[in-house]
């Protein structure tokens, strides 16, 4: 038979963990062994295109030389989890809307507000976070320098987000004003997000195991949600306390909630807030 017919062979208890060691190394993220079958199908679609029919013949492509550094770059954009969605958890965005406008009330903004995303996907989340920001400066009046850093491993992800083009379904979210606001119709059934917002946010490549390599510093608030879930405890934590360093003092880290228990680090009050997790930098 023909190989682009067949499925993918079965993965080896050993090629399973050498496959999951490299994921891991690589991005910080874990494969569990209820999920082999994705990581089988995922790898064996990418052997699959490229003609080859061993595990270890395409391990050995993914880990040599210049072309292997191509290689992975495609390949790990199959293996990681890119879910989002636009205002995918309402009551964080709605905190750093509170924060916003807060500042602006007490006329404590400094003169820029400086927002991080970090795996951002396909750009749903900072494109919310760059609703929530511009609908306060827009209705107090202000214009200020604001912007957005939305980072991720995914180069393919990042392409997608910075065209900022989505169908009705992922619009759904969106409030009709939000909709009138800050996208515009393209006739086919798909909406771009307007320049106002895409002009603000630059996304860029970034691992979130290399924050310590990263330029981002002095930020009110770093937006991470739902990447850490697939790290181990440890990693979580240390990937966080790096994270906060690269706050302004009264700058907010916001997670989703439930990602990280157990966590007390020093200049850090967490935000008295049930449904959501944050915390302030001192
Ligand atoms: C499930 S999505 C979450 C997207 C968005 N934050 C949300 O909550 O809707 C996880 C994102 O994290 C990215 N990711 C995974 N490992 C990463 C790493 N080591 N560094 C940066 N981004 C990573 C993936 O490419 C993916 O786009």
């Amino acid at each position: 038979m023909v190989w682009s017919l067949q499925t993918a062979p079965a993965l080896s208890d050993q090629e399973f963990d050498q496959w999951n060691k490299l994921l891991e190394e690589r991005t910080g993220v874990q494969v569990l062994p209820q999920q082999r079958a994705f990581l089988q199908t995922q790898i064996g679609m990418r052997m699959r295109e490229l003609g080859l029919e061993s595990y270890n013949h395409y391990y050995e492509q993914v880990v040599g030389g210049l072309q292997g550094i191509v290689e992975w770059s495609i390949l790990v954009d199959r293996l990681v989890v890119k879910e989002t969605s636009f205002f995918r958890h309402r009551a964080s965005i709605d905190y750093v809307r509170r924060l916003l406008q807060s500042r602006i009330d007490n006329k404590s903004l400094d003169d820029s507000f400086e927002v991080w995303s970090v795996g951002c996907s396909t750009g749903e989340e900072p494109y919310s976070l760059a609703m929530v920001v511009n609908d306060c400066f827009e209705l107090a009046g202000l214009d200020p320098y604001y912007g957005i850093t939305a980072t991720d491993i995914s180069q393919p992800a990042l392409q997608y987000a910075r065209q900022g083009i989505y169908n009705e379904r992922k619009i759904e979210p969106l409030a009709l004003d939000e909709r009138a606001r800050y996208t515009q119709t393209l006739g086919d059934g798909r909406f771009q997000i307007s320049d106002k917002l895409r002009d603000r946010i630059c996304f860029s490549h970034g691992n979130v195991l290399n924050i310590a390599q990263m330029p981002m510093a002095k930020m009110d608030v770093i937006y991470c949600q739902n990447l850490l879930v697939y790290f181990r405890r440890w990693r979580r934590r240390e990937i966080l306390n790096e994270m906060i360093t690269r706050l302004k003092p009264g700058g907010v880290l916001v997670i989703g909630l439930g990602e990280i228990v157990d966590w007390d680090p020093s200049g850090m009050t967490r935000v008295t807030d049930d449904g959501i997790q944050a915390y302030i930098r001192s």
